[in-house]
């Protein structure tokens, strides 16, 4: 089925809302003002979704997308959009997860803050290999077949020339079960898991206001290293006191700052690579004061009794906080909590739940640690 639309605002997830004969259409990679002819792909009840056929009247925000692989491969999704356009869409879509989803109704000031590289700024990454088709890259948009990759603009450029280097690799080289390959990098190279060929799992560093951070390619790290500063200065803010929690933890990334503040911390971290490093990153700079958990959060909160704590920092993945985790904050009722999230709807469902015990919203700030795509960080400080 064809339509003809126009596409009204950019939604959480990244899709262009437009309604046509009663229906809500969902366009992918659209720009808001674009008037377009979609293709409609699949129907979900009352939701089309759809694909640009023809740009009828773009919007005046739409520009035309750099990567020779836009469109099909699935990483960048907001290329078509200016820079200006993408941060205005993440406020927006910030905006209505906190307003549908949290219930928010007076939702305080704030911005989301600009990368300062928008292309070459990604540090870590995951690629897809199919050795049957011989292509490396990402997956392509919807599907699992990998989109042979050249050159990734949105790379760093020490992982673009290490992405040339595995691509140049023989294929007998690869271990043959071989489907994907994550990579990391730092001031002293770059890191792969699991290691093959010349492509070890090196340990790296890097330093963030001050702090030494080593970690490897089996751990999580931040994707974007220029706001990492910043983030770590609006996520503890001018919190202080006695004890402090820094659940879902990594290598340490807030608990080495959070360790200057409080006299004791506790760390909670599911991986156990992250969790030694975490530990050895503590140790390195003189920190005493910090316990790390190797333990899932909930569990931890299961099987840890209920004790006093000032502030708790949370940075839990996409999914959220577990529900039990969300009780378990409730049932310690820290004075202060900085709510660290990497996707708006969850942190929606997680703060409901916090505000209708009674916690305010403070301040909250987006972070643009994802340029080209529809992906942001967000900030959100609650005071009990
Ligand atoms: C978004 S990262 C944040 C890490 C760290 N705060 C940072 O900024 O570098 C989420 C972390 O939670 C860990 N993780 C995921 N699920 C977990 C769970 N259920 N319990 C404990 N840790 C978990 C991951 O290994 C990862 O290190």
């Amino acid at each position: 089925m064809v339509l003809e639309v126009e596409v009204e605002r950019i939604l959480p997830g990244g899709m262009g809302l437009a309604h046509a004969g009663g229906k809500t259409v969902f366009v992918a990679l659209a720009a808001p003002g674009d008037r377009v002819r979609v293709n409609v792909e699949r129907e979900q009840g009352n939701v089309l979704f759809a694909s640009i056929q023809e740009i009828i009247t773009p919007s005046p925000v739409r520009i035309e997308p750099p990567c020779p692989y836009f469109g099909r491969c699935g990483g960048c999704d907001f290329q078509q959009l200016t820079y200006e356009a993408q941060l205005a869409a993440k406020s927006e879509m910030i905006r209505d997860c906190l307003h549908r989803i949290a219930r928010l109704e007076n939702i305080p000031e704030f911005v989301v803050t600009p990368s300062p590289d928008d292309w070459r700024y990604r540090m870590r990454a995951m690629w897809q290999i199919d050795q049957d088709k011989r292509t490396i890259g990402y997956y392509e948009r919807g599907s699992r077949r990998v989109c042979d990759v050249v050159d990734c603009a949105v790379l760093r450029p020490e992982l673009q020339a290490k992405l040339e280097e595995v691509r140049a690799t023989e294929w007998h080289q690869f271990p043959p079960d071989l489907k994907h390959l994550d990579v990391v990098a730092g001031e002293n190279g770059v890191s792969f898991a699991p290691a093959f060929a010349n492509f070890e799992t090196r340990e790296l560093s890097l330093s963030v206001r001050g702090e030494v951070y080593h970690y490897n390619a089996e751990a999580f790290f931040q994707i974007n290293p220029s706001l990492l500063g910043p983030l770590i200065d609006f996520a503890l803010g001018d919190v202080s006191g006695e004890s402090a929690l820094d659940l879902y933890s990594g290598v340490g990334l807030f608990t080495l700052p959070l360790s200057r503040k409080f006299k004791k911390i506790v760390a909670v971290e599911g991986n156990p690579s992250a969790v030694g490093f975490a530990r050895r990153n503590l140790q390195d700079a003189g920190l005493t004061n910090a316990r790390v958990i190797a333990a899932g959060v909930a569990d931890w909160f299961r099987s840890t009794p209920v004790r006093d704590v000032d502030f708790i920092l949370l940075d839990p993945p996409r999914a959220g906080a577990e529900s039990s985790v969300i009780k378990g904050i409730l049932d310690l009722h820290p004075p202060q909590i900085s709510y660290v999230s990497c996707d708006p709807p969850t942190l929606a469902r997680d703060l409901r739940k916090l505000i209708g015990s009674g916690y305010q919203i403070g301040a909250i700030m987006g972070f643009d640690l994802f340029p080209q795509t529809h992906h942001v960080e967000t900030v959100v400080r609650l005071t009990a």
